[in-house]
């Protein structure tokens, strides 16, 4: 048997709600067909997103929404995405399937859809192909609520008042799809452009997030956090050049000319897939300490914003477009990744899986007018407990278990949080793909506590699909035994949990 020790009275940080966001690019079918159908589709739609799809969303609740890329956002430029729609230009996409692009959802649309979703919005800014004006008169066009040449025009174009900008991007991947930079030239740009990011109402300010690495390049973080941490030190007083800097991860269960089949797989597969998204950890902390070293008080936040399962394209689809299925492996990531964000929650104060609709590891496919929750969904919609919590120390026994010795991987990881109402809830992961755990879980600081439980699990390979859309969804779970502050259950093999108590 194993045990969790939660320490429930002391906070150990405040989880955002931003750790449990999403991310949707002009890439395959993710904003065309996936959220966005347009005004005279058949499909019910409200302003042209879909009904269903905004519905389940605003159930599992996105709390922020990245758009419009991706390493689209380097080729785009926003004023071809406002206007008439008649008017508005075509472009190629030339990163994601050389598809033509209408334009038909551009600022004021994402703004709708945040409206929609109750969410707040981070945009992504283009460096790569854009200019510093370009991306000076766009922050104009959203936020200022007064008389000039953007703001006039964002009015004749139907919207009266200023939106908020919750976030703004510099740039996207820009040591590769972004304009393939070395870490020193992008500081020297990210400075640049950042001073032209006007914050117009000091009560909305926006915060600035740089191009962070892909993956294990630290010196990508060293030598961007070496020119811009430190921030003006002259005029405004101290006022940062960045608030924030992202961090990129994809979890591939082989390498990326042949990633590997996102539902035909084995064992092996399973084991190396986990511990490969367990490197997230390692990620963080080792990111982290560079961070430390020129911001102690951790004021500069740590973005992942791209993170999930990369899986060949299903059979049939265009290669392009990133179309994949997501199984119960799938619902391991999510709930493993999401535990990690959480403990990491000091430092890191956003993340967004990629993509929300229809593409890498999506919440939610579409075909048609049909939609499908995928297993992936279920675990964010379950783990939102957290969002806006307070952090709870928690340690856990855990084994090694896997087939290989290079691919041995920790059988189970948790995070545990207060919400508001006094609740503590644990979310917990069992990877095994054979063996149930006795877990007793010790509750410090509660005496006599009451509890309830639901579970994402199913078979290896198990998923949803358009036929049989409900053979993975959230159960609740009846097999805990409470006394006095211990709570004692068999964690199933292959399973996502949340453990909600009360004193
Ligand atoms: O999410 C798909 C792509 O992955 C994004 O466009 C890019 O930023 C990353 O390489």
């Amino acid at each position: 048997m194993s045990t969790l020790y939660v320490n429930t009275k002391e906070t150990a940080g405040h989880i955002n709600p931003e750790l449990q966001g999403h991310f949707s690019e002009h890439l395959g079918r993710c904003i065309y067909g996936g959220l966005y159908v347009g005004e005279n589709s058949d499909i019910p739609n409200t302003n042209g997103m879909r009904n269903d799809v905004v519905n389940a969303l605003k159930e599992m609740k996105v709390p922020v929404l990245r758009w419009p890329g991706g390493c689209f956002a380097d080729e785009y430029h926003w004023k071809d995405g406002i206007g008439p729609k008649e008017n508005r230009k075509k472009m190629v996409n030339t990163n994601w399937g050389g598809v033509v692009e209408d334009n038909s959802f551009g600022t004021h649309e994402y703004m709708e859809l945040c409206r929609q979703l109750g969410c707040k919005t981070y945009i992504n800014g283009n460096v790569g192909s854009g200019t510093v004006r370009e991306m000076s008169e766009w922050i104009e066009y959203m936020t200022f609520d007064g008389v000039s040449p953007m703001a006039d025009e964002r009015k004749a174009n139907g919207s009266e008042k200023p939106w908020r900008v919750d976030y703004f991007g510099v740039g996207n991947e820009n040591w590769g799809c972004g304009g393939n930079m070395i870490p020193e030239y992008y500081a020297n740009l990210f400075r640049q452009y950042q001073s032209y990011i006007k914050i117009y109402d000091p009560e909305k300010p926006i915060c600035k997030i740089a191009c962070g690495a892909n993956d294990f390049d630290y010196n990508w973080t060293e030598k961007v956090f070496e020119g811009c941490a430190k921030g003006s030190g002259s005029w405004p007083q101290n006022h940062l050049f960045m608030n924030g800097i992202s961090l990129h991860y994809y979890t591939l269960p082989g390498d990326w000319d042949i990633k590997g089949s996102a539902t035909d797989f084995d064992e092996k597969d399973w084991y190396r897939t986990l511990r490969k998204t367990y490197c997230m950890d390692e990620l963080l902390t080792k990111h982290s300490a560079i961070m430390d070293r020129y911001d102690k008080e951790c004021k500069i936040g740590l973005m992942v914003d791209e993170w999930g399962t990369w899986y060949d394209v299903e059979e049939g689809t265009n290669p392009g477009f990133l179309y994949q299925q997501n199984t119960m492996r799938d619902a391991l990531v999510a709930g493993i990744n999401l535990n990690i964000f959480n403990k990491h929650c000091n430092r890191v104060k956003m993340a967004n899986i990629a993509q929300l609709v229809n593409v890498l590891q999506a919440p939610i496919l579409t075909e048609g007018d049909r939609m499908v929750l995928t297993p992936t969904y279920h675990v964010f919609r379950m783990y939102n407990v957290h969002q806006g919590a307070e952090l709870r120390a928690s340690t856990m026994d855990t084994k090694k278990v896997g087939l290989e010795e290079e691919n041995m991987v920790q059988n189970m990881n948790e995070s545990a949080s207060l919400s508001e109402d006094g609740t503590v809830n644990i979310t917990l992961t069992n990877l095994d793909l054979n063996e149930a755990n006795e877990l007793k879980i010790v509750l410090e600081g509660m005496t006599d506590v009451k509890a309830e439980a639901e579970i994402v699990t199913g078979g290896m390979r198990e998923c949803n699909t358009f036929d049989e859309p409900d053979r993975i969804t959230a159960k609740s779970f009846t097999g805990l035994t409470v006394s006095g502050n211990v709570i004692t259950l068999t964690v199933p093999a292959r399973s996502v949990m949340r453990i909600s108590v009360k004193e």
